[in-house]
C-alpha cells in the first residue's frame, strides 16, 4: 500500500496572493532548541525578506534549496528537492536519493531559482533588476541512506548526500537552513517549498511556497481510508492550509508532484527559517485538494546527521595531518 502512496508523490501549484505574517509568538522558541550542524556557522536560516511568504518564492528566498540531477547517457534532467545543512551535506528522502527512472543521481544544484534561466534576475521592491550569482552545480561523491529505513512502512525515510566539492556560502544565494532538534515542537505555521506542478502545466520554473497545517494521526488515516497508514518514529501529516484549498480556480490549485524531498519549516527567532521536515510521501497523481502528505520530522535524526558529519571532519582532519 505504502509502496503505491510512494510511487504516487514521485512527481509530485498555484497563484494566490497569500500574504501573512510569521506570528513569532506562537513558535518562538529558545534557541538552544535548534541549531546548525557543526560547521562552526551559525548563520543558518536567515531570510532575506521580512514579511509575507507569497506562493511564487522570490529570488533569494530559499538559499538552502538544492535540485537534484539524474544523468543518462549525456541527458540531466533537474528534479525534486533537498536540503543544504552543511557545506558538504544536502539531506532529503530515500526516495529521491534512490530514483533511476531519469538516470543516475549525479549532481546537486544549489543556487537555483528561476530552472530556465542561466542567471536568475528578479525586480525588487520595484527598485532595479537584481542579479543572483550563477548556480552552483556539484558533483556527488556519495549517498547515505539511513540504516533503519523502511521502504514498506517508509520509516528513517532520510538520506544524506555528500558533495564532492563544497558548496559556497555567500550568505544569500547560497546558505544552510536550521535544523529543528525539539521533538515536542509543535508549530502551527508550517510552509512547504517546492518546484512542482501538475502533468499538464509541468514542475514550476521557480519553487512555490504554501501555507499547510499538521493533523492528527486519526484525522490523517479518516482523510485515506483505502491505506494505511503507518506513522511511526514521529511521522506526521500535514494538509493544504485552507486558504489554498478555497479557490474555484483549478488552473490555480496547488498539486505536489514533484514536491519529494520537500521542505517543511517554520519561522523561528523572529525571522529564521527553520527545518522541521521533509515531504516523505503522498497521495496518488492527480491529488485531492484534503488528501494528506506523510513527513519525516528532522529532530530524530539530528544526532545520525551530526555522526557522519563531524565523522567525516575527522577523517578530512586525518589525512590533512599525514
Ligand atoms: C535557553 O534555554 C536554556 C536552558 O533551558 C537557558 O540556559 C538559556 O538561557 C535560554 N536562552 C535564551 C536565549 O532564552
Ligand atoms: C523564469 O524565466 C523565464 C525565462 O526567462 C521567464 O519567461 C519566466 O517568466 C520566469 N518565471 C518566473 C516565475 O519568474
Ligand atoms: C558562516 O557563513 C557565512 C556565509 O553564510 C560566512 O560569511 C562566514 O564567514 C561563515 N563563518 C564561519 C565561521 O565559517
Amino acid at each position: 500500500m505504502v509502496r503505491t502512496l510512494t510511487g504516487a508523490l514521485l512527481l509530485i501549484a498555484a497563484s494566490f496572493v497569500a500574504g501573512c505574517c510569521a506570528n513569532s509568538d506562537q513558535i518562538g522558541r529558545n534557541s538552544s532548541n535548534s541549531e546548525t550542524l557543526p560547521t562552526g556557522n551559525e548563520s543558518c536560516g536567515h531570510r532575506y525578506y521580512e514579511s509575507d511568504f507569497p506562493i511564487d518564492s522570490r529570488l533569494y528566498e530559499h538559499p538552502w534549496l538544492a535540485l537534484f540531477g539524474y544523468k543518462q547517457k549525456d541527458i540531466v534532467s533537474y528534479v525534486f528537492q533537498g536540503l543544504l545543512i552543511h557545506p558538504k551535506y544536502v539531506l532529503t528522502t530515500v526516495f529521491v536519493a534512490q530514483f533511476r527512472d531519469l538516470g543516475q543521481l549525479t549532481y546537486v544544484r544549489i543556487g537555483e531559482h528561476n530552472t530556465s534561466t542561466v542567471i536568475d534576475c528578479e525586480k525588487q521592491h520595484s527598485k532595479e533588476e537584481t542579479c543572483a550569482p550563477v548556480v552552483q552545480t556539484i558533483h556527488i561523491d556519495e549517498v547515505i541512506v539511513h540504516p533503519d529505513y523502511n521502504m514498506f512502512r517508509q520509516t528513517n525515510d532520510v538520506a544524506l548526500i555528500k558533495l564532492r566539492l563544497p558548496a559556497t556560502f555567500d550568505g544569500i544565494s547560497v546558505a544552510p537552513i536550521c535544523l529543528n532538534r525539539d521533538s515536542d515542537m509543535q508549530s502551527s505555521f508550517l510552509l512547504l517549498t517546492s518546484w512542482c506542478g501538475r502533468r499538464e502545466t509541468g514542475l514550476s520554473l521557480i519553487p512555490k511556497q504554501y501555507f499547510m497545517k499538521a493533523i492528527t494521526p486519526f484525522e490523517c488515516q479518516r482523510l485515506m481510508p483505502h491505506h494505511t497508514i503507518s506513522l511511526a518514529s514521529e511521522m506526521f501529516c500535514i494538509v493544504f492550509d485552507e486558504r489554498h484549498t478555497q479557490s474555484n480556480d483549478v488552473e490555480q490549485e496547488p498539486n505536489l508532484r514533484g514536491g519529494s524531498g520537500a521542505p517543511i519549516y517554520t519561522v523561528h527567532e523572529g525571522n529564521r527559517i527553520l527545518l522541521i521536515g521533509l515531504l516523505s510521501y503522498g497521495p496518488r497523481y492527480p491529488a485531492k485538494l484534503h488528501e494528506p502528505y506523510i513527513i519525516t520530522p528532522v529532530a530524530p535524526f539530528y544526532n545520525w546527521f551530526s555522526e557522519i558529519i563531524e565523522g567525516d571532519l575527522e577523517k578530512s582532519m586525518y589525512t590533512t595531518s599525514t
